[in-house]
Formats: C-alpha cells, sequence, structure tokens
C-alpha cells in the first residue's frame, strides 16, 4: 500500500494568526516629524481619498537627508547631460522606436546597453503589442514620470543607517517614482561612486542591457506593473518602515517558549503566507538584484510586487541590526519557475483586503542574512547572535500584543544564494519568532526530509519543555564541541543529532521519573 504524501506537518495552517483578522485597532495616520514621513493629506483618508498629495505645492528641496527628485530645480548639470538625455531618447523611441533605440546604443555604446529592451519590442512582443506599447504605455509612463513635482510634493527623506523612520505614501506616488526609476531620471544614481553608494540602484538601466532571457521575464513583469497602474489609477497607501534594534537581546538567559509551527514542502510564502508577516530573504541593499540580474526569493518579490522597489530610492544598506518592513504592497503578476527558470505568467487581480490606513494588508519584512561560503562559520557564536538578532528585529514588535501579531511566513532564509544550513535557520527563526511572540509557517520549498526534520526537532523540544534560552545554549555546545575541533569542511555530527543525543543524555540519569527532575 503506498501511503499518501505527507504535504505539511506540525499545527494546521489555518490555526496560526492572520492579518487583517488578528489586528488591533491602527492608530490614525499622521504626520510625526523625525518619525513618520506621511506623503498624502491625511484627513481625507477616511473618505477613502488618498490621492491628493501633501503639501499642496512642491517643495524642493536638494540635500544630503533627502532623495535627490528629477524635478528639482538644482538637478540642472544631469537633467542636462544625462538624465533628460535619456527621456527623450525614450520619446524619440516612442515614434522610431527601433532606430532610436539603435541610435542610442550606437551613441552610448561603451556604457549602457539596451539589448534586453530591444529583445522585448522586437522579438518578443508581438506587433500589436509593440504598437500599444509606444503609442499608449511609454507616452503614459512618460507622462506619470513628469508628474513628479505634483504628486511627490513632500521632500522624501532618506532613511540611513541607525534611523528609525517610516515612510507612507500613495501608490500612485510609488508609481510615479517607479515610472521615473524606469526612465533612469533619478540624478546622482547612475554611479556608485557617488555619495549614494551605500545605497542600491534605483535607475532601472542595467534591466535593459544584454540578452538574457530572465531579462525579458523580468520586462514582462515589470511592464505588466506600469500597464495596471497607468490604465487604472490604483488607490491605497504603502507605508515603509526602517527599524533598528536598539540593543540586542540575551538569548541564553530567555525562558521563552517555543510558538506553534506549521512546516509544508508545498506552496510559497507571498500565496499561502497571505496575512502574515512575509519575509524577504533580502540582501542588505534591499531587492538586490532586481534591476539587473538577479532573480531569486527577493528579486521574483519585487518583480511581482514592484511597489517594494521604491525603497531602494531611500533605504540606505542594512546594518547587521536593522530591517526594513514594507506593508501595503499589491501584486501585480504571477509567475512561474525560479531564478533560471523564471517565467511571467500574466498579470494578478489582488484582493487583499485593505487596512485603516487603506494598505493591503501584506507585510514584507526585508532582512539580510548572512553569506557564507564556509559551512563552519555560521555556528560561531557571533554568528549565531548575528543572524538571531537580525530576525528578532524584523519579527518583533514591541508596541503590539502578542495576541495582535501575525505568524511569521517564512523558509530558507540565507540558506539558497548565501549558501546557510536550512536546519539550523530554521531553529534560530523559531527562536526569533518565539521570543517576538509569533507563530511560524515554514514552506522548505519542496525538501520534504527537511519539513519532517525541522518538524520532528520542533515537537521534540516543545514536548521535552526546552525553551529558547536552553536552544541556544545548545547550538554554542554544538560549536564547541563539534564545530571547532572539525577539520574538514562540514562536521561529521549533524546539528540535529548532536542536540538529540545532548539533551537525552543530559535526561539519561533521571530517565526513570521520565526527565521531570530537569526542571
Ligand atoms: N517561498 C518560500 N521559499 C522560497 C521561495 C518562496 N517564494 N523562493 C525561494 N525559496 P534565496 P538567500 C527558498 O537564495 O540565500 C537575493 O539575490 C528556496 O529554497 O533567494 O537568503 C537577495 O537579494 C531558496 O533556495 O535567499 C540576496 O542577495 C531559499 O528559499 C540573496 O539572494 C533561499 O532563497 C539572498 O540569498
Amino acid at each position: 500500500v503506498v501511503k499518501p504524501k505527507v504535504k505539511w506537518l506540525g499545527t494546521p495552517i489555518n490555526d496560526l494568526k492572520r492579518m487583517p483578522e488578528c489586528g488591533g485597532l491602527l492608530p490614525p495616520l499622521r504626520n510625526v516629524p523625525g518619525q513618520h514621513t506621511v506623503m498624502i493629506q491625511t484627513d481625507l483618508l477616511e473618505s477613502g481619498n488618498v490621492s491628493v498629495a501633501y503639501p499642496a505645492k512642491f517643495k524642493d528641496t536638494w540635500d544630503d537627508v533627502h532623495v535627490k527628485m528629477p524635478c528639482s530645480s538644482w538637478n540642472l548639470f544631469p537633467v542636462q547631460d544625462e538624465v533628460m538625455v535619456q527621456l527623450s531618447v525614450k520619446e524619440k523611441l516612442i515614434r522610431t522606436f527601433a532606430n532610436a533605440i539603435l541610435k542610442y546604443s550606437n551613441s552610448q555604446a561603451k556604457k549602457w546597453d539596451f539589448t534586453a529592451l530591444r529583445l522585448y519590442c522586437t522579438k518578443v512582443l508581438d506587433p500589436d503589442d509593440a504598437e500599444h506599447l509606444f503609442g499608449s504605455l511609454l507616452p503614459d509612463m512618460v507622462q506619470l514620470a513628469l508628474r513628479a513635482s505634483e504628486l511627490c510634493t513632500k521632500p522624501i527623506p532618506l532613511l540611513k543607517r541607525g534611523m528609525n523612520h517610516s515612510i507612507t505614501m500613495s501608490q500612485e506616488q510609488v508609481a510615479c517614482l517607479l515610472a521615473n526609476a524606469f526612465f533612469c531620471t533619478f540624478p546622482r544614481r547612475n554611479s556608485r561612486r557617488n555619495e549614494y553608494g551605500n545605497y542600491p540602484d534605483i535607475n532601472f538601466f542595467r534591466l535593459f542591457e544584454g540578452s538574457s532571457p530572465k531579462k525579458i521575464e523580468k520586462l514582462k513583469t515589470l511592464m505588466c506593473y506600469f500597464k495596471s497602474v497607468t490604465e487604472q489609477k490604483p488607490s491605497g497607501l504603502v507605508t515603509f518602515t526602517r527599524k533598528s534594534l536598539d540593543k540586542p537581546l540575551n538569548w541564553k538567559s530567555s525562558q521563552t517558549r517555543l510558538t506553534k509551527l506549521h512546516i509544508t514542502c508545498e506552496g510559497t510564502i507571498e500565496d499561502d503566507g497571505y496575512g502574515m508577516l512575509q519575509v524577504d530573504f533580502a540582501n542588505k541593499f534591499v531587492g538586490g538584484g532586481v534591476t539587473s540580474s538577479g532573480l531569486v526569493q527577493e528579486e521574483i518579490r519585487f518583480l511581482i510586487n514592484p511597489e517594494l522597489i521604491v525603497s531602494r530610492l531611500f533605504t540606505e544598506a542594512l546594518d547587521h541590526n536593522e530591517c526594513v518592513i514594507i506593508t501595503g504592497t499589491q501584486q501585480y503578476s504571477t509567475y512561474t519557475g525560479y531564478a533560471q527558470t523564471y517565467q511571467w505568467d500574466g498579470s494578478h487581480q489582488d484582493t487583499t483586503p485593505r487596512d485603516g490606513w487603506q494598505r493591503r494588508c501584506t507585510e514584507i519584512v526585508a532582512i539580510d542574512a548572512l553569506q557564507f561560503k564556509n559551512f563552519l562559520e555560521q555556528f560561531k557564536p557571533e554568528k549565531l547572535n548575528r543572524e538571531l538578532n537580525k530576525a528578532y528585529c524584523g519579527f518583533a514588535r514591541s508596541e503590539q500584543r502578542s495576541q495582535h501579531l501575525a505568524a511569521v511566513a517564512t523558509g530558507n532564509w540565507g540558506c539558497g544564494v548565501f549558501g546557510g544550513d536550512a536546519r539550523l535557520k530554521a531553529l534560530l527563526q523559531m527562536l526569533a519568532a518565539a521570543e517576538a511572540g509569533r507563530d511560524v509557517a515554514y514552506f522548505t520549498f519542496g525538501d520534504s526530509q527537511l519539513m519532517t526534520d525541522v518538524h520532528e526537532m520542533h515537537s521534540f523540544l516543545t514536548e521535552s519543555e526546552i525553551g529558547v534560552g536552553e536552544v541556544y545554549d545548545l547550538l554554542r555546545q554544538y560549536n564547541s564541541s563539534v564545530c571547532r575541533s572539525c577539520l574538514s569542511r562540514r562536521p561529521d555530527v549533524s546539528l540535529y543529532s548532536f542536540i538529540y543525543q545532548q539533551v537525552s543524555s543530559s535526561l539519561a540519569p533521571d530517565d526513570s521519573d521520565g526527565g521531570s527532575a530537569r526542571h
């Protein structure tokens, strides 16, 4: 008899909390200097009208604490020299696009390359769609980009290292900023050798270069977004919050018990973790390679929810104790495949309910894991602490009660491109989630062995009443007794076998009374 294949283990997913059902009451949305920059007129929020920019007139700033806008009067040199040239080339491209792109490529051949864009227009789109692109979509995008001084009137603060600050803007403002990013109009942002060296790229020029099929699929996904927002103005808000942990936690002394775990080898964070706190397996430059060649978990999420990309405009590289929380982005596309096999699969109607601030109840937290080239490295105490504090920073909401906190929807954070060990990372994330008072929905992305192993470990720890501090101590012991003396690339005793051994040998003398003497 063939047993039906197990798809999930632990707590049923519908027993875990999701937004909006679990949420507490939101305070009124208001601008708080030094804490929360709100770019719309908040008194209209109640009537559902979020599209009135605040202040009424464009406030022109050009300093090192705000985004330098393409529409700024200070933007003289770049406008003449590079920025507007790009825009007018694209406008020309609208009229005689093939020629214009070629011409453009000729004049800028050494710098920017439009191969992917050209392929997209000539080889991918059928003639009708190409006609629509140049006759309608690109002109609409140009118009949207040019409305920056009317739509984004308030200076946008840079979210610099160490700052705890939120920015709330309308999806329409986001669309305008992204249209500018598409046309590469943000001044001072085309080279990483200037004052923005510690920021992600925002202008899209790398998206257009090369002939990789991945670029084509990325373009399809992003054009689907621009088509949607130019045809029907989105009507909600999005909040970007940069947050740092003021002091690292004392993990060793924690008495906290593990929370619930649902683990599955099917489904994805974005589909099955709706309403939960969804983890973005981030780069310290948020969005990673989304505007260039990357195409794994983070980049895919930024492509299907392109409003996430705006975070790149103002978010300085994350420090070890920092995260970015983005609430309210909408999904515009669906996809199939992953990395090399990624394909845009059509437009998506996002029906996620909105919260009291007119934001989609989609909360995504960008936390960047450490990259490990050497497997043993990740078990060192300072690395364990770093990853624990990073995850905790992302998961904890000190201002909210645990009963109002949705589960964390996560998976193999740091275990793909970044080379971490999924069994370790699953434990670390469970500790951080427990400490933050959240349950966990873990997506193993097809790995059923991992599902079984992590579930067994979680059940074992829960049943043995082993809390956060004790697990932490076991991890430290594993490093000192196994990893430190290990001469090969991989330890000869796996982390989980070590934990089982340690716990049962510490229980052994009292085994006759069921081990209860431990506590
Ligand atoms: N849902 C659940 N699990 C997933 C999903 C998904 N949608 N997609 C992938 N996985 P990776 P990292 C699993 O490599 O190692 C980016 O360039 C899958 O098992 O994206 O933290 C960033 O910008 C996959 O192998 O995350 C960083 O530069 C694993 O998650 C860098 O990659 C890890 O996905 C971060 O690399």
